[in-house]
């Protein structure tokens, strides 16, 4: 079988280290150790020096000539003021400067996002040991060696073998006529049922407003509860098949927030209806978790006029930063155009995005799978939340600059949008537990 599991790290790693130790003792040492793993990468990413400064001091990081440095002081073109917690849970992977945007605490006071975001590449990989994605370096292949068609389907008559292959190749599958159309229709009719039932503010739906003034419920969350159809969907040989295509055990999931039911409104001016790109581990916890698969079922079609799943191929096999699409990536952007009854699958370390609809709105319903845990449910998943999406609160500065292609503040789903995960569910249970 064919793994996607990346994780590197579980609860027991998670050390906390002091800004002084990190920037003083440890990173010099890392950045001689993995240089040849981030030097081209930072090169193609040109790089410039970026200052940290924190309450315990200030440091430099710099690419200058062969070699990495670290400097102290913060006569630097980008810097990032930073609590000293910050920087530990930076260096422990349960945070990237994405946490920082969408919690509204980004402190830029030269530079912007996008400068932090080319340091964050670089230091996940001079700390995981893992190389920064380069030009070219992320191939696709068929199972016969041949060139992988990224365009391609499957249908229920597909070889798992294949499919698996593709999935892990490609990073997303399409998968066509996955659920019969009356099932969608069911579960359409039971999303128009449900939604008088939601209400802004009540914790478990997302609103959005349109041009046209409309005051819109865009996702209800725990929507099993509301329909039997889609508790069927969700306990069926044809959805349980999409879980075993990997190697892992991964798990679907079997309390909380199971499903979300989505509509998708044309001319959101206010809420965040469509999430722009961004990796299911965009605010961190990848070397922990990664990768979970998320699952659209597509209720009544998807296309570039109603709204489509975008994704970039291969971005789940590249260390590249984590939201937003840096116009220079060479990686292949692909569109899933579904009809009604057809499936996509994508990692969660997939860079994805919801392109708007604009001439007819569209239905889906999103779930997925996640990794069992590997150890002790701890510190690591106790931060982790349900998965749902957190709007950002504003950040100090530009959101990037326009070589990234990075946009403004947007809607990141958190704690890696993996909520099948065992980890998230004994989070809960632990959260429940100690809450007692
Ligand atoms: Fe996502
Ligand atoms: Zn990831």
């Amino acid at each position: 079988m064919v793994s996607l599991d990346f994780r590197t790290r579980t609860d027991a790693d998670i050390r906390g280290v002091s800004p002084g130790e990190f920037f003083g003792g440890e990173l010099p040492a890392l950045a001689a150790a993995h240089c040849d793993l981030a030097l081209p990468g930072a090169r193609e990413l040109g790089v410039e020096p970026f200052a940290f400064v924190t309450p315990s001091g200030a440091w430099t990081v710099a690419l200058a000539g062969d070699a990495f440095t670290v400097t102290p002081g913060d006569d630097a073109p980008a810097v990032a003021h930073c609590a000293d917690d910050d920087v530990s849970q930076l260096v422990d992977d349960l945070v990237t400067p994405m946490t920082f945007l969408t919690a509204g605490r980004l402190r830029m006071v030269r530079g912007d996002l996008g400068d932090f975001l080319d340091w964050w590449v670089v230091l996940r990989a001079l700390i995981d040991g893992r190389a920064v994605h380069t030009r070219g370096a992320v191939g696709f292949a068929a199972r016969d060696d041949g060139p992988l068609d990224l365009g391609r389907s499957f249908t229920p008559a597909d070889d798992d073998a294949e499919l698996a292959h593709f999935l892990a190749e490609a990073g997303y599958l399409h998968l066509r006529g996955w659920f019969p159309r009356e099932w969608m229709d069911e579960i359409a009719a039971d999303m128009d049922r449900a939604r008088p039932g939601y209400a802004r503010g009540d914790g478990r739906s997302w609103w959005a407003r349109t041009a046209a003034g409309e005051d819109r419920c865009v996702r209800m969350q725990y929507f099993d509860e509301h329909s039997a159809a889609v508790r069927e969907l969700l306990a069926s040989d044809a959805f349980a098949r999409i879980g075993g295509l990997l190697e892992g055990g991964y798990e679907a999931r079997t309390e909380g927030n199971r499903i979300e039911a989505l509509d998708k409104p044309i001319g959101v001016v206010e809420g965040i209806s469509d999430v722009p790109w961004h990796k299911d581990c965009s605010l961190g916890m990848h070397s922990y978790r990664c990768c979970g698969l998320t699952v659209g079922i597509s209720v009544t079609g998807a296309d570039a006029r109603s709204g489509q799943l975008r994704v970039v191929a291969g971005s789940h096999r590249a260390l590249v930063q984590p939201a937003f699409l840096r116009r220079d990536c060479d990686l292949p952007v692909v569109d899933l155009p579904t009809g009604t009854g057809d499936v996509t699958v994508h990692a969660s370390c997939t860079l994805h995005m919801a392109q708007p609809p604009v001439e007819r709105e569209r239905k889906v319903c999103y779930t997925g799978f996640g990794l069992p845990p590997r150890g002790e449910a701890g510190d690591a998943h106790r931060r982790a939340d349900d998965g749902s999406p957190r709007e950002a609160r504003g950040a100090a500065g530009p959101a990037g600059g326009s070589r990234r292609g990075a946009g403004p503040p947007v809607a990141i789903p958190a704690g890696g949008g993996q909520t099948g995960s065992a980890g998230n569910r004994h989070s809960r249970e632990k959260t429940r537990k100690r809450g007692r």
